[in-house]
């Protein structure tokens, strides 16, 4: 549980294990640090001089005394350049949130105070300084330890965060932590569930999550289709991937209704493989282990209802997941066989570990199907080419609605799940084509670009009028280096994404 509570008292004030002083590079050090530091037993100064400590992104200083005959410590966490853009300060503060955290963990406390910098240089009102931070701490003190049953090898998962800040703010930061605890809750979901492994974590089961999510919150209701009904609503795609594995496939539908009727729906599509081995085209053998997380986008799509659940925007969601394993077996689909999706366009699987693509077919045909939409974006670990092409840092963005994909970068740039686009023109489209179905499910060699020829799979079973975007995680979503507030293992990309979309609808 993380605890975060407010208070206006000058630090020293304030008892705690640990001080974390933000500090922009090129600040000064405040007379009530300094002062805090002499009541710790030391001078500020000198030390901070010998150190050459320069408040620059990633540095930190921490000395350690005794208040009031207790040990405490203090770290100076340096956040970099305030002369920035206000994104990037918002992810400066983000790293340094998640550095404070990394930093407690080593020294083993887990009552802080964090002193805020000054609103003004931060770019954010009270609110939004109040989420960043809230969902930042959820995040970086996740852990997957379940499985560990040594307790000496966890990590304390448990804060009590005092956040000192000028009274008159307070009440728009409180406001903000609840929202970020509640958005930090749903990314740290997703992400027990991509490292769980598949081996829990089967397709019946996410299912049952989902529906236990729905059951939960009245303005949820979810609709989880089984394996007989998958087949007489003609999902082809998904029955087909799902043949070759003993766990029956899932069909979840999640949807979110607000207060108010008269608003925009959004449909929010997402990847559900819990286990890819690539099928009769198996995948080699090395980190194949990492194909448990191919359910990272329907894990995001689920959990940011959760989210919604508790912030309620005035928007309308309906989010689905196609949910299944991807395993060899006497049962399974082979090279060569020809399919019939949803919409009953046929596509010819030339390659078996192409499967996120046949499954999003059918998902995104019966949201275009079934429902109004005013907009839908679908999310999957696709193609490791766009992981090869961005790397872990920047998720692929493929769309024909400019207007539409913008707005989606920029919910990117704003929210730390930033998404980069890749060319999204008909010529590329060629690279699809097949000799005896609608379209073949890899592209020809001649094309490459994997990333963008998945994409182009996916748009024929898109209704040409609705803004679609298409978002590929394979690189984002697992094992992404040096981000203070994730450690190894899933990040649960695209909640944080989704939720500033979703509760910023224009
Ligand atoms: N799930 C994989 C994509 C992936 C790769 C995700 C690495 C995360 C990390 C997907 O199903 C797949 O295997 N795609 C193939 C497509 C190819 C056969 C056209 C790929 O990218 O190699
Ligand atoms: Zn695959
Ligand atoms: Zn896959």
């Amino acid at each position: 549980m993380i605890d975060i509570v407010l208070s206006g008292s000058p630090l020293q004030e304030i008892v705690a294990e640990g001080y974390v002083l933000f500090c922009w590079e090129s600040d000064l050090i405040s007379a009530e640090q300094r002062d805090l530091c002499a009541r710790a037993g030391f001078d500020s100064a000198p030390y901070l001089e010998r150190v050459a400590f320069s408040c620059g992104t990633g540095v930190t200083a921490v000395f350690n005394g005794t208040i009031a005959k207790k040990p405490v410590y203090i770290f100076f966490i340096g956040l970099g350049s305030k002369k920035t853009s206000t994104v990037e300060r918002r992810e400066q503060i983000r790293r340094a949130v998640g550095q404070a955290i990394r930093q407690a963990e080593k020294l083993k406390i887990t009552s802080l105070v964090f002193e805020l910098p000054h609103l003004d240089t931060t770019g954010m009102d009270g609110f939004i300084l109040g989420r960043e931070i809230a969902t930042t701490v959820e995040m970086a003190s996740y852990q997957f330890n379940q499985f560990i049953t040594d307790q000496k090898r966890h990590v304390a998962q448990d804060y009590y965060i005092v956040l000192k800040a000028p009274e008159d703010i307070h009440e728009e930061l409180r406001v903000g932590v609840e929202t970020g605890i509640r958005i930090g809750h749903a990314v740290n979901q997703a992400r027990h569930w991509c490292d769980l492994p598949a081996l829990y974590l089967t397709p019946t089961a996410l299912a049952e999550r989902a529906q236990g999510i729905a059951d939960a919150h009245d303005c949820l209701s979810c609709r989880v289709f089984d394996k007989k009904e998958i087949e007489a609503m003609g999902m082809g795609g998904l029955i087909a991937v799902s043949q070759g594995s003993i766990q029956e496939p899932r069909f979840v539908v999640l949807e979110y209704t607000p207060e108010k009727n008269d608003v925009p729906t959004v449909g929010l599509v997402g990847k559900g493989v819990t286990f890819d081995s690539g099928g009769l085209s198996i995948k080699p053998a090395a980190r194949m282990d990492e194909m448990k997380d191919d359910m990272a986008g329907a894990a995001a799509v689920i959990t940011t209802m959760l989210a919604l659940a508790y912030l309620k925007p005035h928007i309308r969601v309906v989010a689905c997941a196609p949910i299944t394993e991807n395993l060899p077996s006497g049962t399974a689909i082979k090279p060569g066989d020809i399919i019939y999706h949803y919409n009953g366009k046929t596509s010819e699987i030339k390659n078996t570990d192409a499967e996120g693509r046949l499954i999003l077919a059918d998902a995104l045909a019966y949201l275009c199907k079934n429902y109004k939409l005013d907009a839908l974006v679908n999310i999957a670990t696709l193609t490791g080419s766009c992981a090869a092409a961005l790397g872990p840092f920047f998720a692929g963005i493929m769309s024909k609605h400019e207007q539409f994909q913008t707005r989606l970068i920029d919910a990117g740039r704003w929210s730390g799940d930033r998404l980069w686009p890749l060319p999204f023109i008909d010529d590329y489209r060629a690279a699809i084509k097949s000799e005896y179905a609608d379209v073949c499910n890899i592209g020809s060699d001649r094309y490459r670009a994997g990333a963008i020829t998945a994409g182009f799979f996916l748009s024929n079973f898109v209704d040409e009028n609705i803004p679609w975007a298409h978002l590929d995680i394979a690189g984002t979503s697992f094992e992404v280096p040096d981000r203070s507030y994730y450690r190894g293992g899933s990040t649960g990309f695209g909640v944080r994404l989704f939720v500033e979309l979703l509760t910023n609808w224009k």
